[in-house]
């Protein structure tokens, strides 16, 4: 990478009712520290021009019915959470907004801006059977004009909606393979200049 080059500003969103996917995107974001300006975000908390700021966005959420979460799904989270005697904490601060909504105030990409998907789903089914929110992730983004840098993935939990073993080594080997996308990425936007 050169050195004198300004760092590729990276922004790893997340959206997570139990914590899985917030550990799968701390865990990303800790691979892509090291070659890029890193910012992690609930998507509660992240608006538009968070988005129109960064070079890259990595966004994840939980699958919920085969696709994004909505606010009737994270009600129902909600529920799972209150009837699990306390094994599930629910940490999501507001059922009615997430990657759905925001992706929805998505503005077009106004430059090269390009981005990667990654979702949490059940790992008891292929992802024909369970959906997959990194791919309705992928279909907006791209619809948007955004680059896809890897295609979406999917990390496996359990009938307890905690990660399978293993899921979070291989997060952490996807967010090394992001980390050298981005090196490319930084190559052609300075070609650009
Ligand atoms: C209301 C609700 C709907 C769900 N629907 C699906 C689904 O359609 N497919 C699937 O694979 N998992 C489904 N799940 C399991 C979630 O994917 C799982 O809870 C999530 O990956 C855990 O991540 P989180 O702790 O970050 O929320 C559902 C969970 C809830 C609470």
């Amino acid at each position: 990478m050169n050195e004198t080059a300004a760092r590729t500003r990276v922004i790893v969103l997340y959206e997570s009712m139990f914590g899985a996917t917030r550990h799968v995107a701390e865990t990303i974001a800790g691979r892509l520290r090291p070659v890029a300006d890193v910012t992690i975000m609930n998507s509660v908390d992240a608006g538009p021009a968070d988005l129109a700021q960064a070079d890259v966005i990595v966004a994840g959420g939980p699958t919920h019915a085969f696709g994004l979460s909505s606010e009737t799904t994270r009600a129902e989270a909600k529920k799972v959470a209150e009837r699990s005697d306390g094994v599930l904490v629910f940490d999501c601060p507001d059922v009615t907004r997430g990657l759905r909504e925001l992706l929805r105030a998505l503005p077009r990409a106004s430059r090269q801006q390009s981005f990667a998907s990654f979702s949490t789903r059940s790992g008891k089914a292929p992802r024909l059977f369970t959906g997959s929110a990194a791919r309705r992730i992928d279909r907006e983004m791209r619809a948007m004009g955004y680059l896809p840098l890897l295609p979406p993935r999917d990390f496996l939990i359990d009938s307890t909606h905690r990660l399978i073993d293993g899921q979070l080594t291989d997060a952490a080997d996807w967010g090394a393979h992001l980390a050298g996308q981005l090196d490319l990425h930084q190559e052609s936007r300075l070609g650009e200049r």
